[in-house]
């Protein structure tokens, strides 16, 4: 079978498509629909629910992810296109937003049809031939056929830790993981009342992921507690150089994929933040990390800081930049300008 993946390039919009329209491939998907040299062919589903009535009220055309499931739409009255394999024909690139581990399952049919696929951060490192973050890695993912943009953890860590390397060296990092237990939709697990150690034993998964986007020495310990809206991380680097505090909030300020909120304005929970956001972007996606100004400290020669990660949004604009990557449309900075116009990012 003749491969696609070299004639995209010709072609004058990337044809995408989500197999997974769940909390990741919604946003995704709406992320792509705004973009001017890419567009959605069509979102997959599993279960003929509200998402997937939804999908259709937006315009997605809708897919049935497992072929055997297909009727199941039929006899709930939702209009569907095909199945997967179906959707994959029409498609140059899936970006797979499949629950963790089964993006890896899924490979297998797109290897098959020859086309390029962009994994999540559930997958394994060898998911992908590299993995991704647009700010330190993405000439990495140039002309790749699969890619692993990763976990929302990473990419929150990745952000800041690459313009505090780039700034100032880094020769170690330690950083504690606060996560929220579930997704605000999740109603089969959670915790109610307590905190986890999640690993107990050192390091905690998120670490090593870094170091698949950025060359740095970091280990990390992650807890898990009774909230749904976001992700803390308190972060310790000891930098090469030691720059002020001044320095830090310059070079962060200076990048449009990180917010600094302060306490002054009443910045003074992630309840609050997300309360903010709520007015200000749709499902109070926050692309963004959110770095408390007042927690950026110089201690010992140590740089301090604490932030806030949307972990059901701050993955979207690196999958866009991951698709312009793969296709060689854009430079990096050109790409994230585009991404970060289209989704108003620096413009809060
Ligand atoms: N949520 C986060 O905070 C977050 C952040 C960053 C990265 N990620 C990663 O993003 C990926 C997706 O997570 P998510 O939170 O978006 O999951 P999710 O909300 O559970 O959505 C998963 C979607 O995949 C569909 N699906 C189920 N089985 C499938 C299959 N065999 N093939 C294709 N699609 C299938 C589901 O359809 P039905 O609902 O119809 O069954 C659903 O639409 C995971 O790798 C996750 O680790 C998640």
């Amino acid at each position: 079978m003749a491969s696609k993946k070299g004639k995209t390039r010709r072609r004058k919009k990337v044809k995408v498509a989500i197999n997974g329209y769940g909390t990741i491939g919604k946003r995704v998907a709406d992320a792509v629909n705004l973009q001017k040299d890419m567009s959605v062919v069509g979102v997959t589903k599993t279960k003929p629910d509200f998402e997937a009535k939804m999908a259709v009220k937006k315009g997605y055309k809708l897919y049935a992810a497992i072929e055997e499931r297909a009727e199941l739409f039929d006899k709930a009255g939702i209009k569907i296109e095909g199945t997967i394999d179906d959707l994959i024909e029409k498609a140059d690139v899936v970006i797979d937003c499949s629950p963790s581990k089964v993006g890896a399952e899924n490979k297998e049919k797109y290897v098959k049809a020859g086309v390029k696929a962009i994994f999540q951060g559930g997958e394994k490192e060898s998911v992908a031939e590299v993995s991704f973050n647009a700010l330190s890695c993405y000439d990495k993912a140039i002309g790749k056929d699969y890619v692993r943009v990763v976990s929302c953890n990473t990419t929150g860590l990745t952000r800041v830790l690459y313009l505090i390397k780039e700034n100032f060296g880094i020769k170690k990092v330690r950083a504690t993981m606060i996560r929220r237990v579930v997704d605000p939709k999740e109603d089969k697990k959670g915790l109610v009342n307590g905190i986890m150690p999640n690993p107990i034993a050192l390091p905690s998964h998120h670490g090593p992921d870094v170091k698949t986007v950025l060359d740095v020495d970091i280990t990390t310990v992650a807890f898990k507690v009774p909230t749904t809206l976001m992700h803390v991380h308190s972060i310790n680097v000891v930098p090469e150089e030691v720059p002020s505090r001044d320095d830090v909030i310059e070079v962060l300020k200076s990048e449009p994929r990180i917010l600094l909120l302060s306490e002054k304005d009443g910045f003074t929970s992630t309840a609050k933040i997300v309360e903010w956001a709520r007015e200000v972007r749709m499902r109070y996606d926050l692309y963004e990390n959110c770095v408390w100004e007042e927690s950026i400290s110089i201690v010992d020669g140590e740089i301090y800081l604490t932030q806030a990660i949307h972990q059901e949004a701050i993955v979207v604009p690196e999958n866009v930049d991951a698709i312009r990557a793969m296709f060689e449309l854009k430079s990096r900075d050109e790409s994230m300008k585009i991404t970060n116009e289209s989704l108003g990012i620096g413009s809060l």
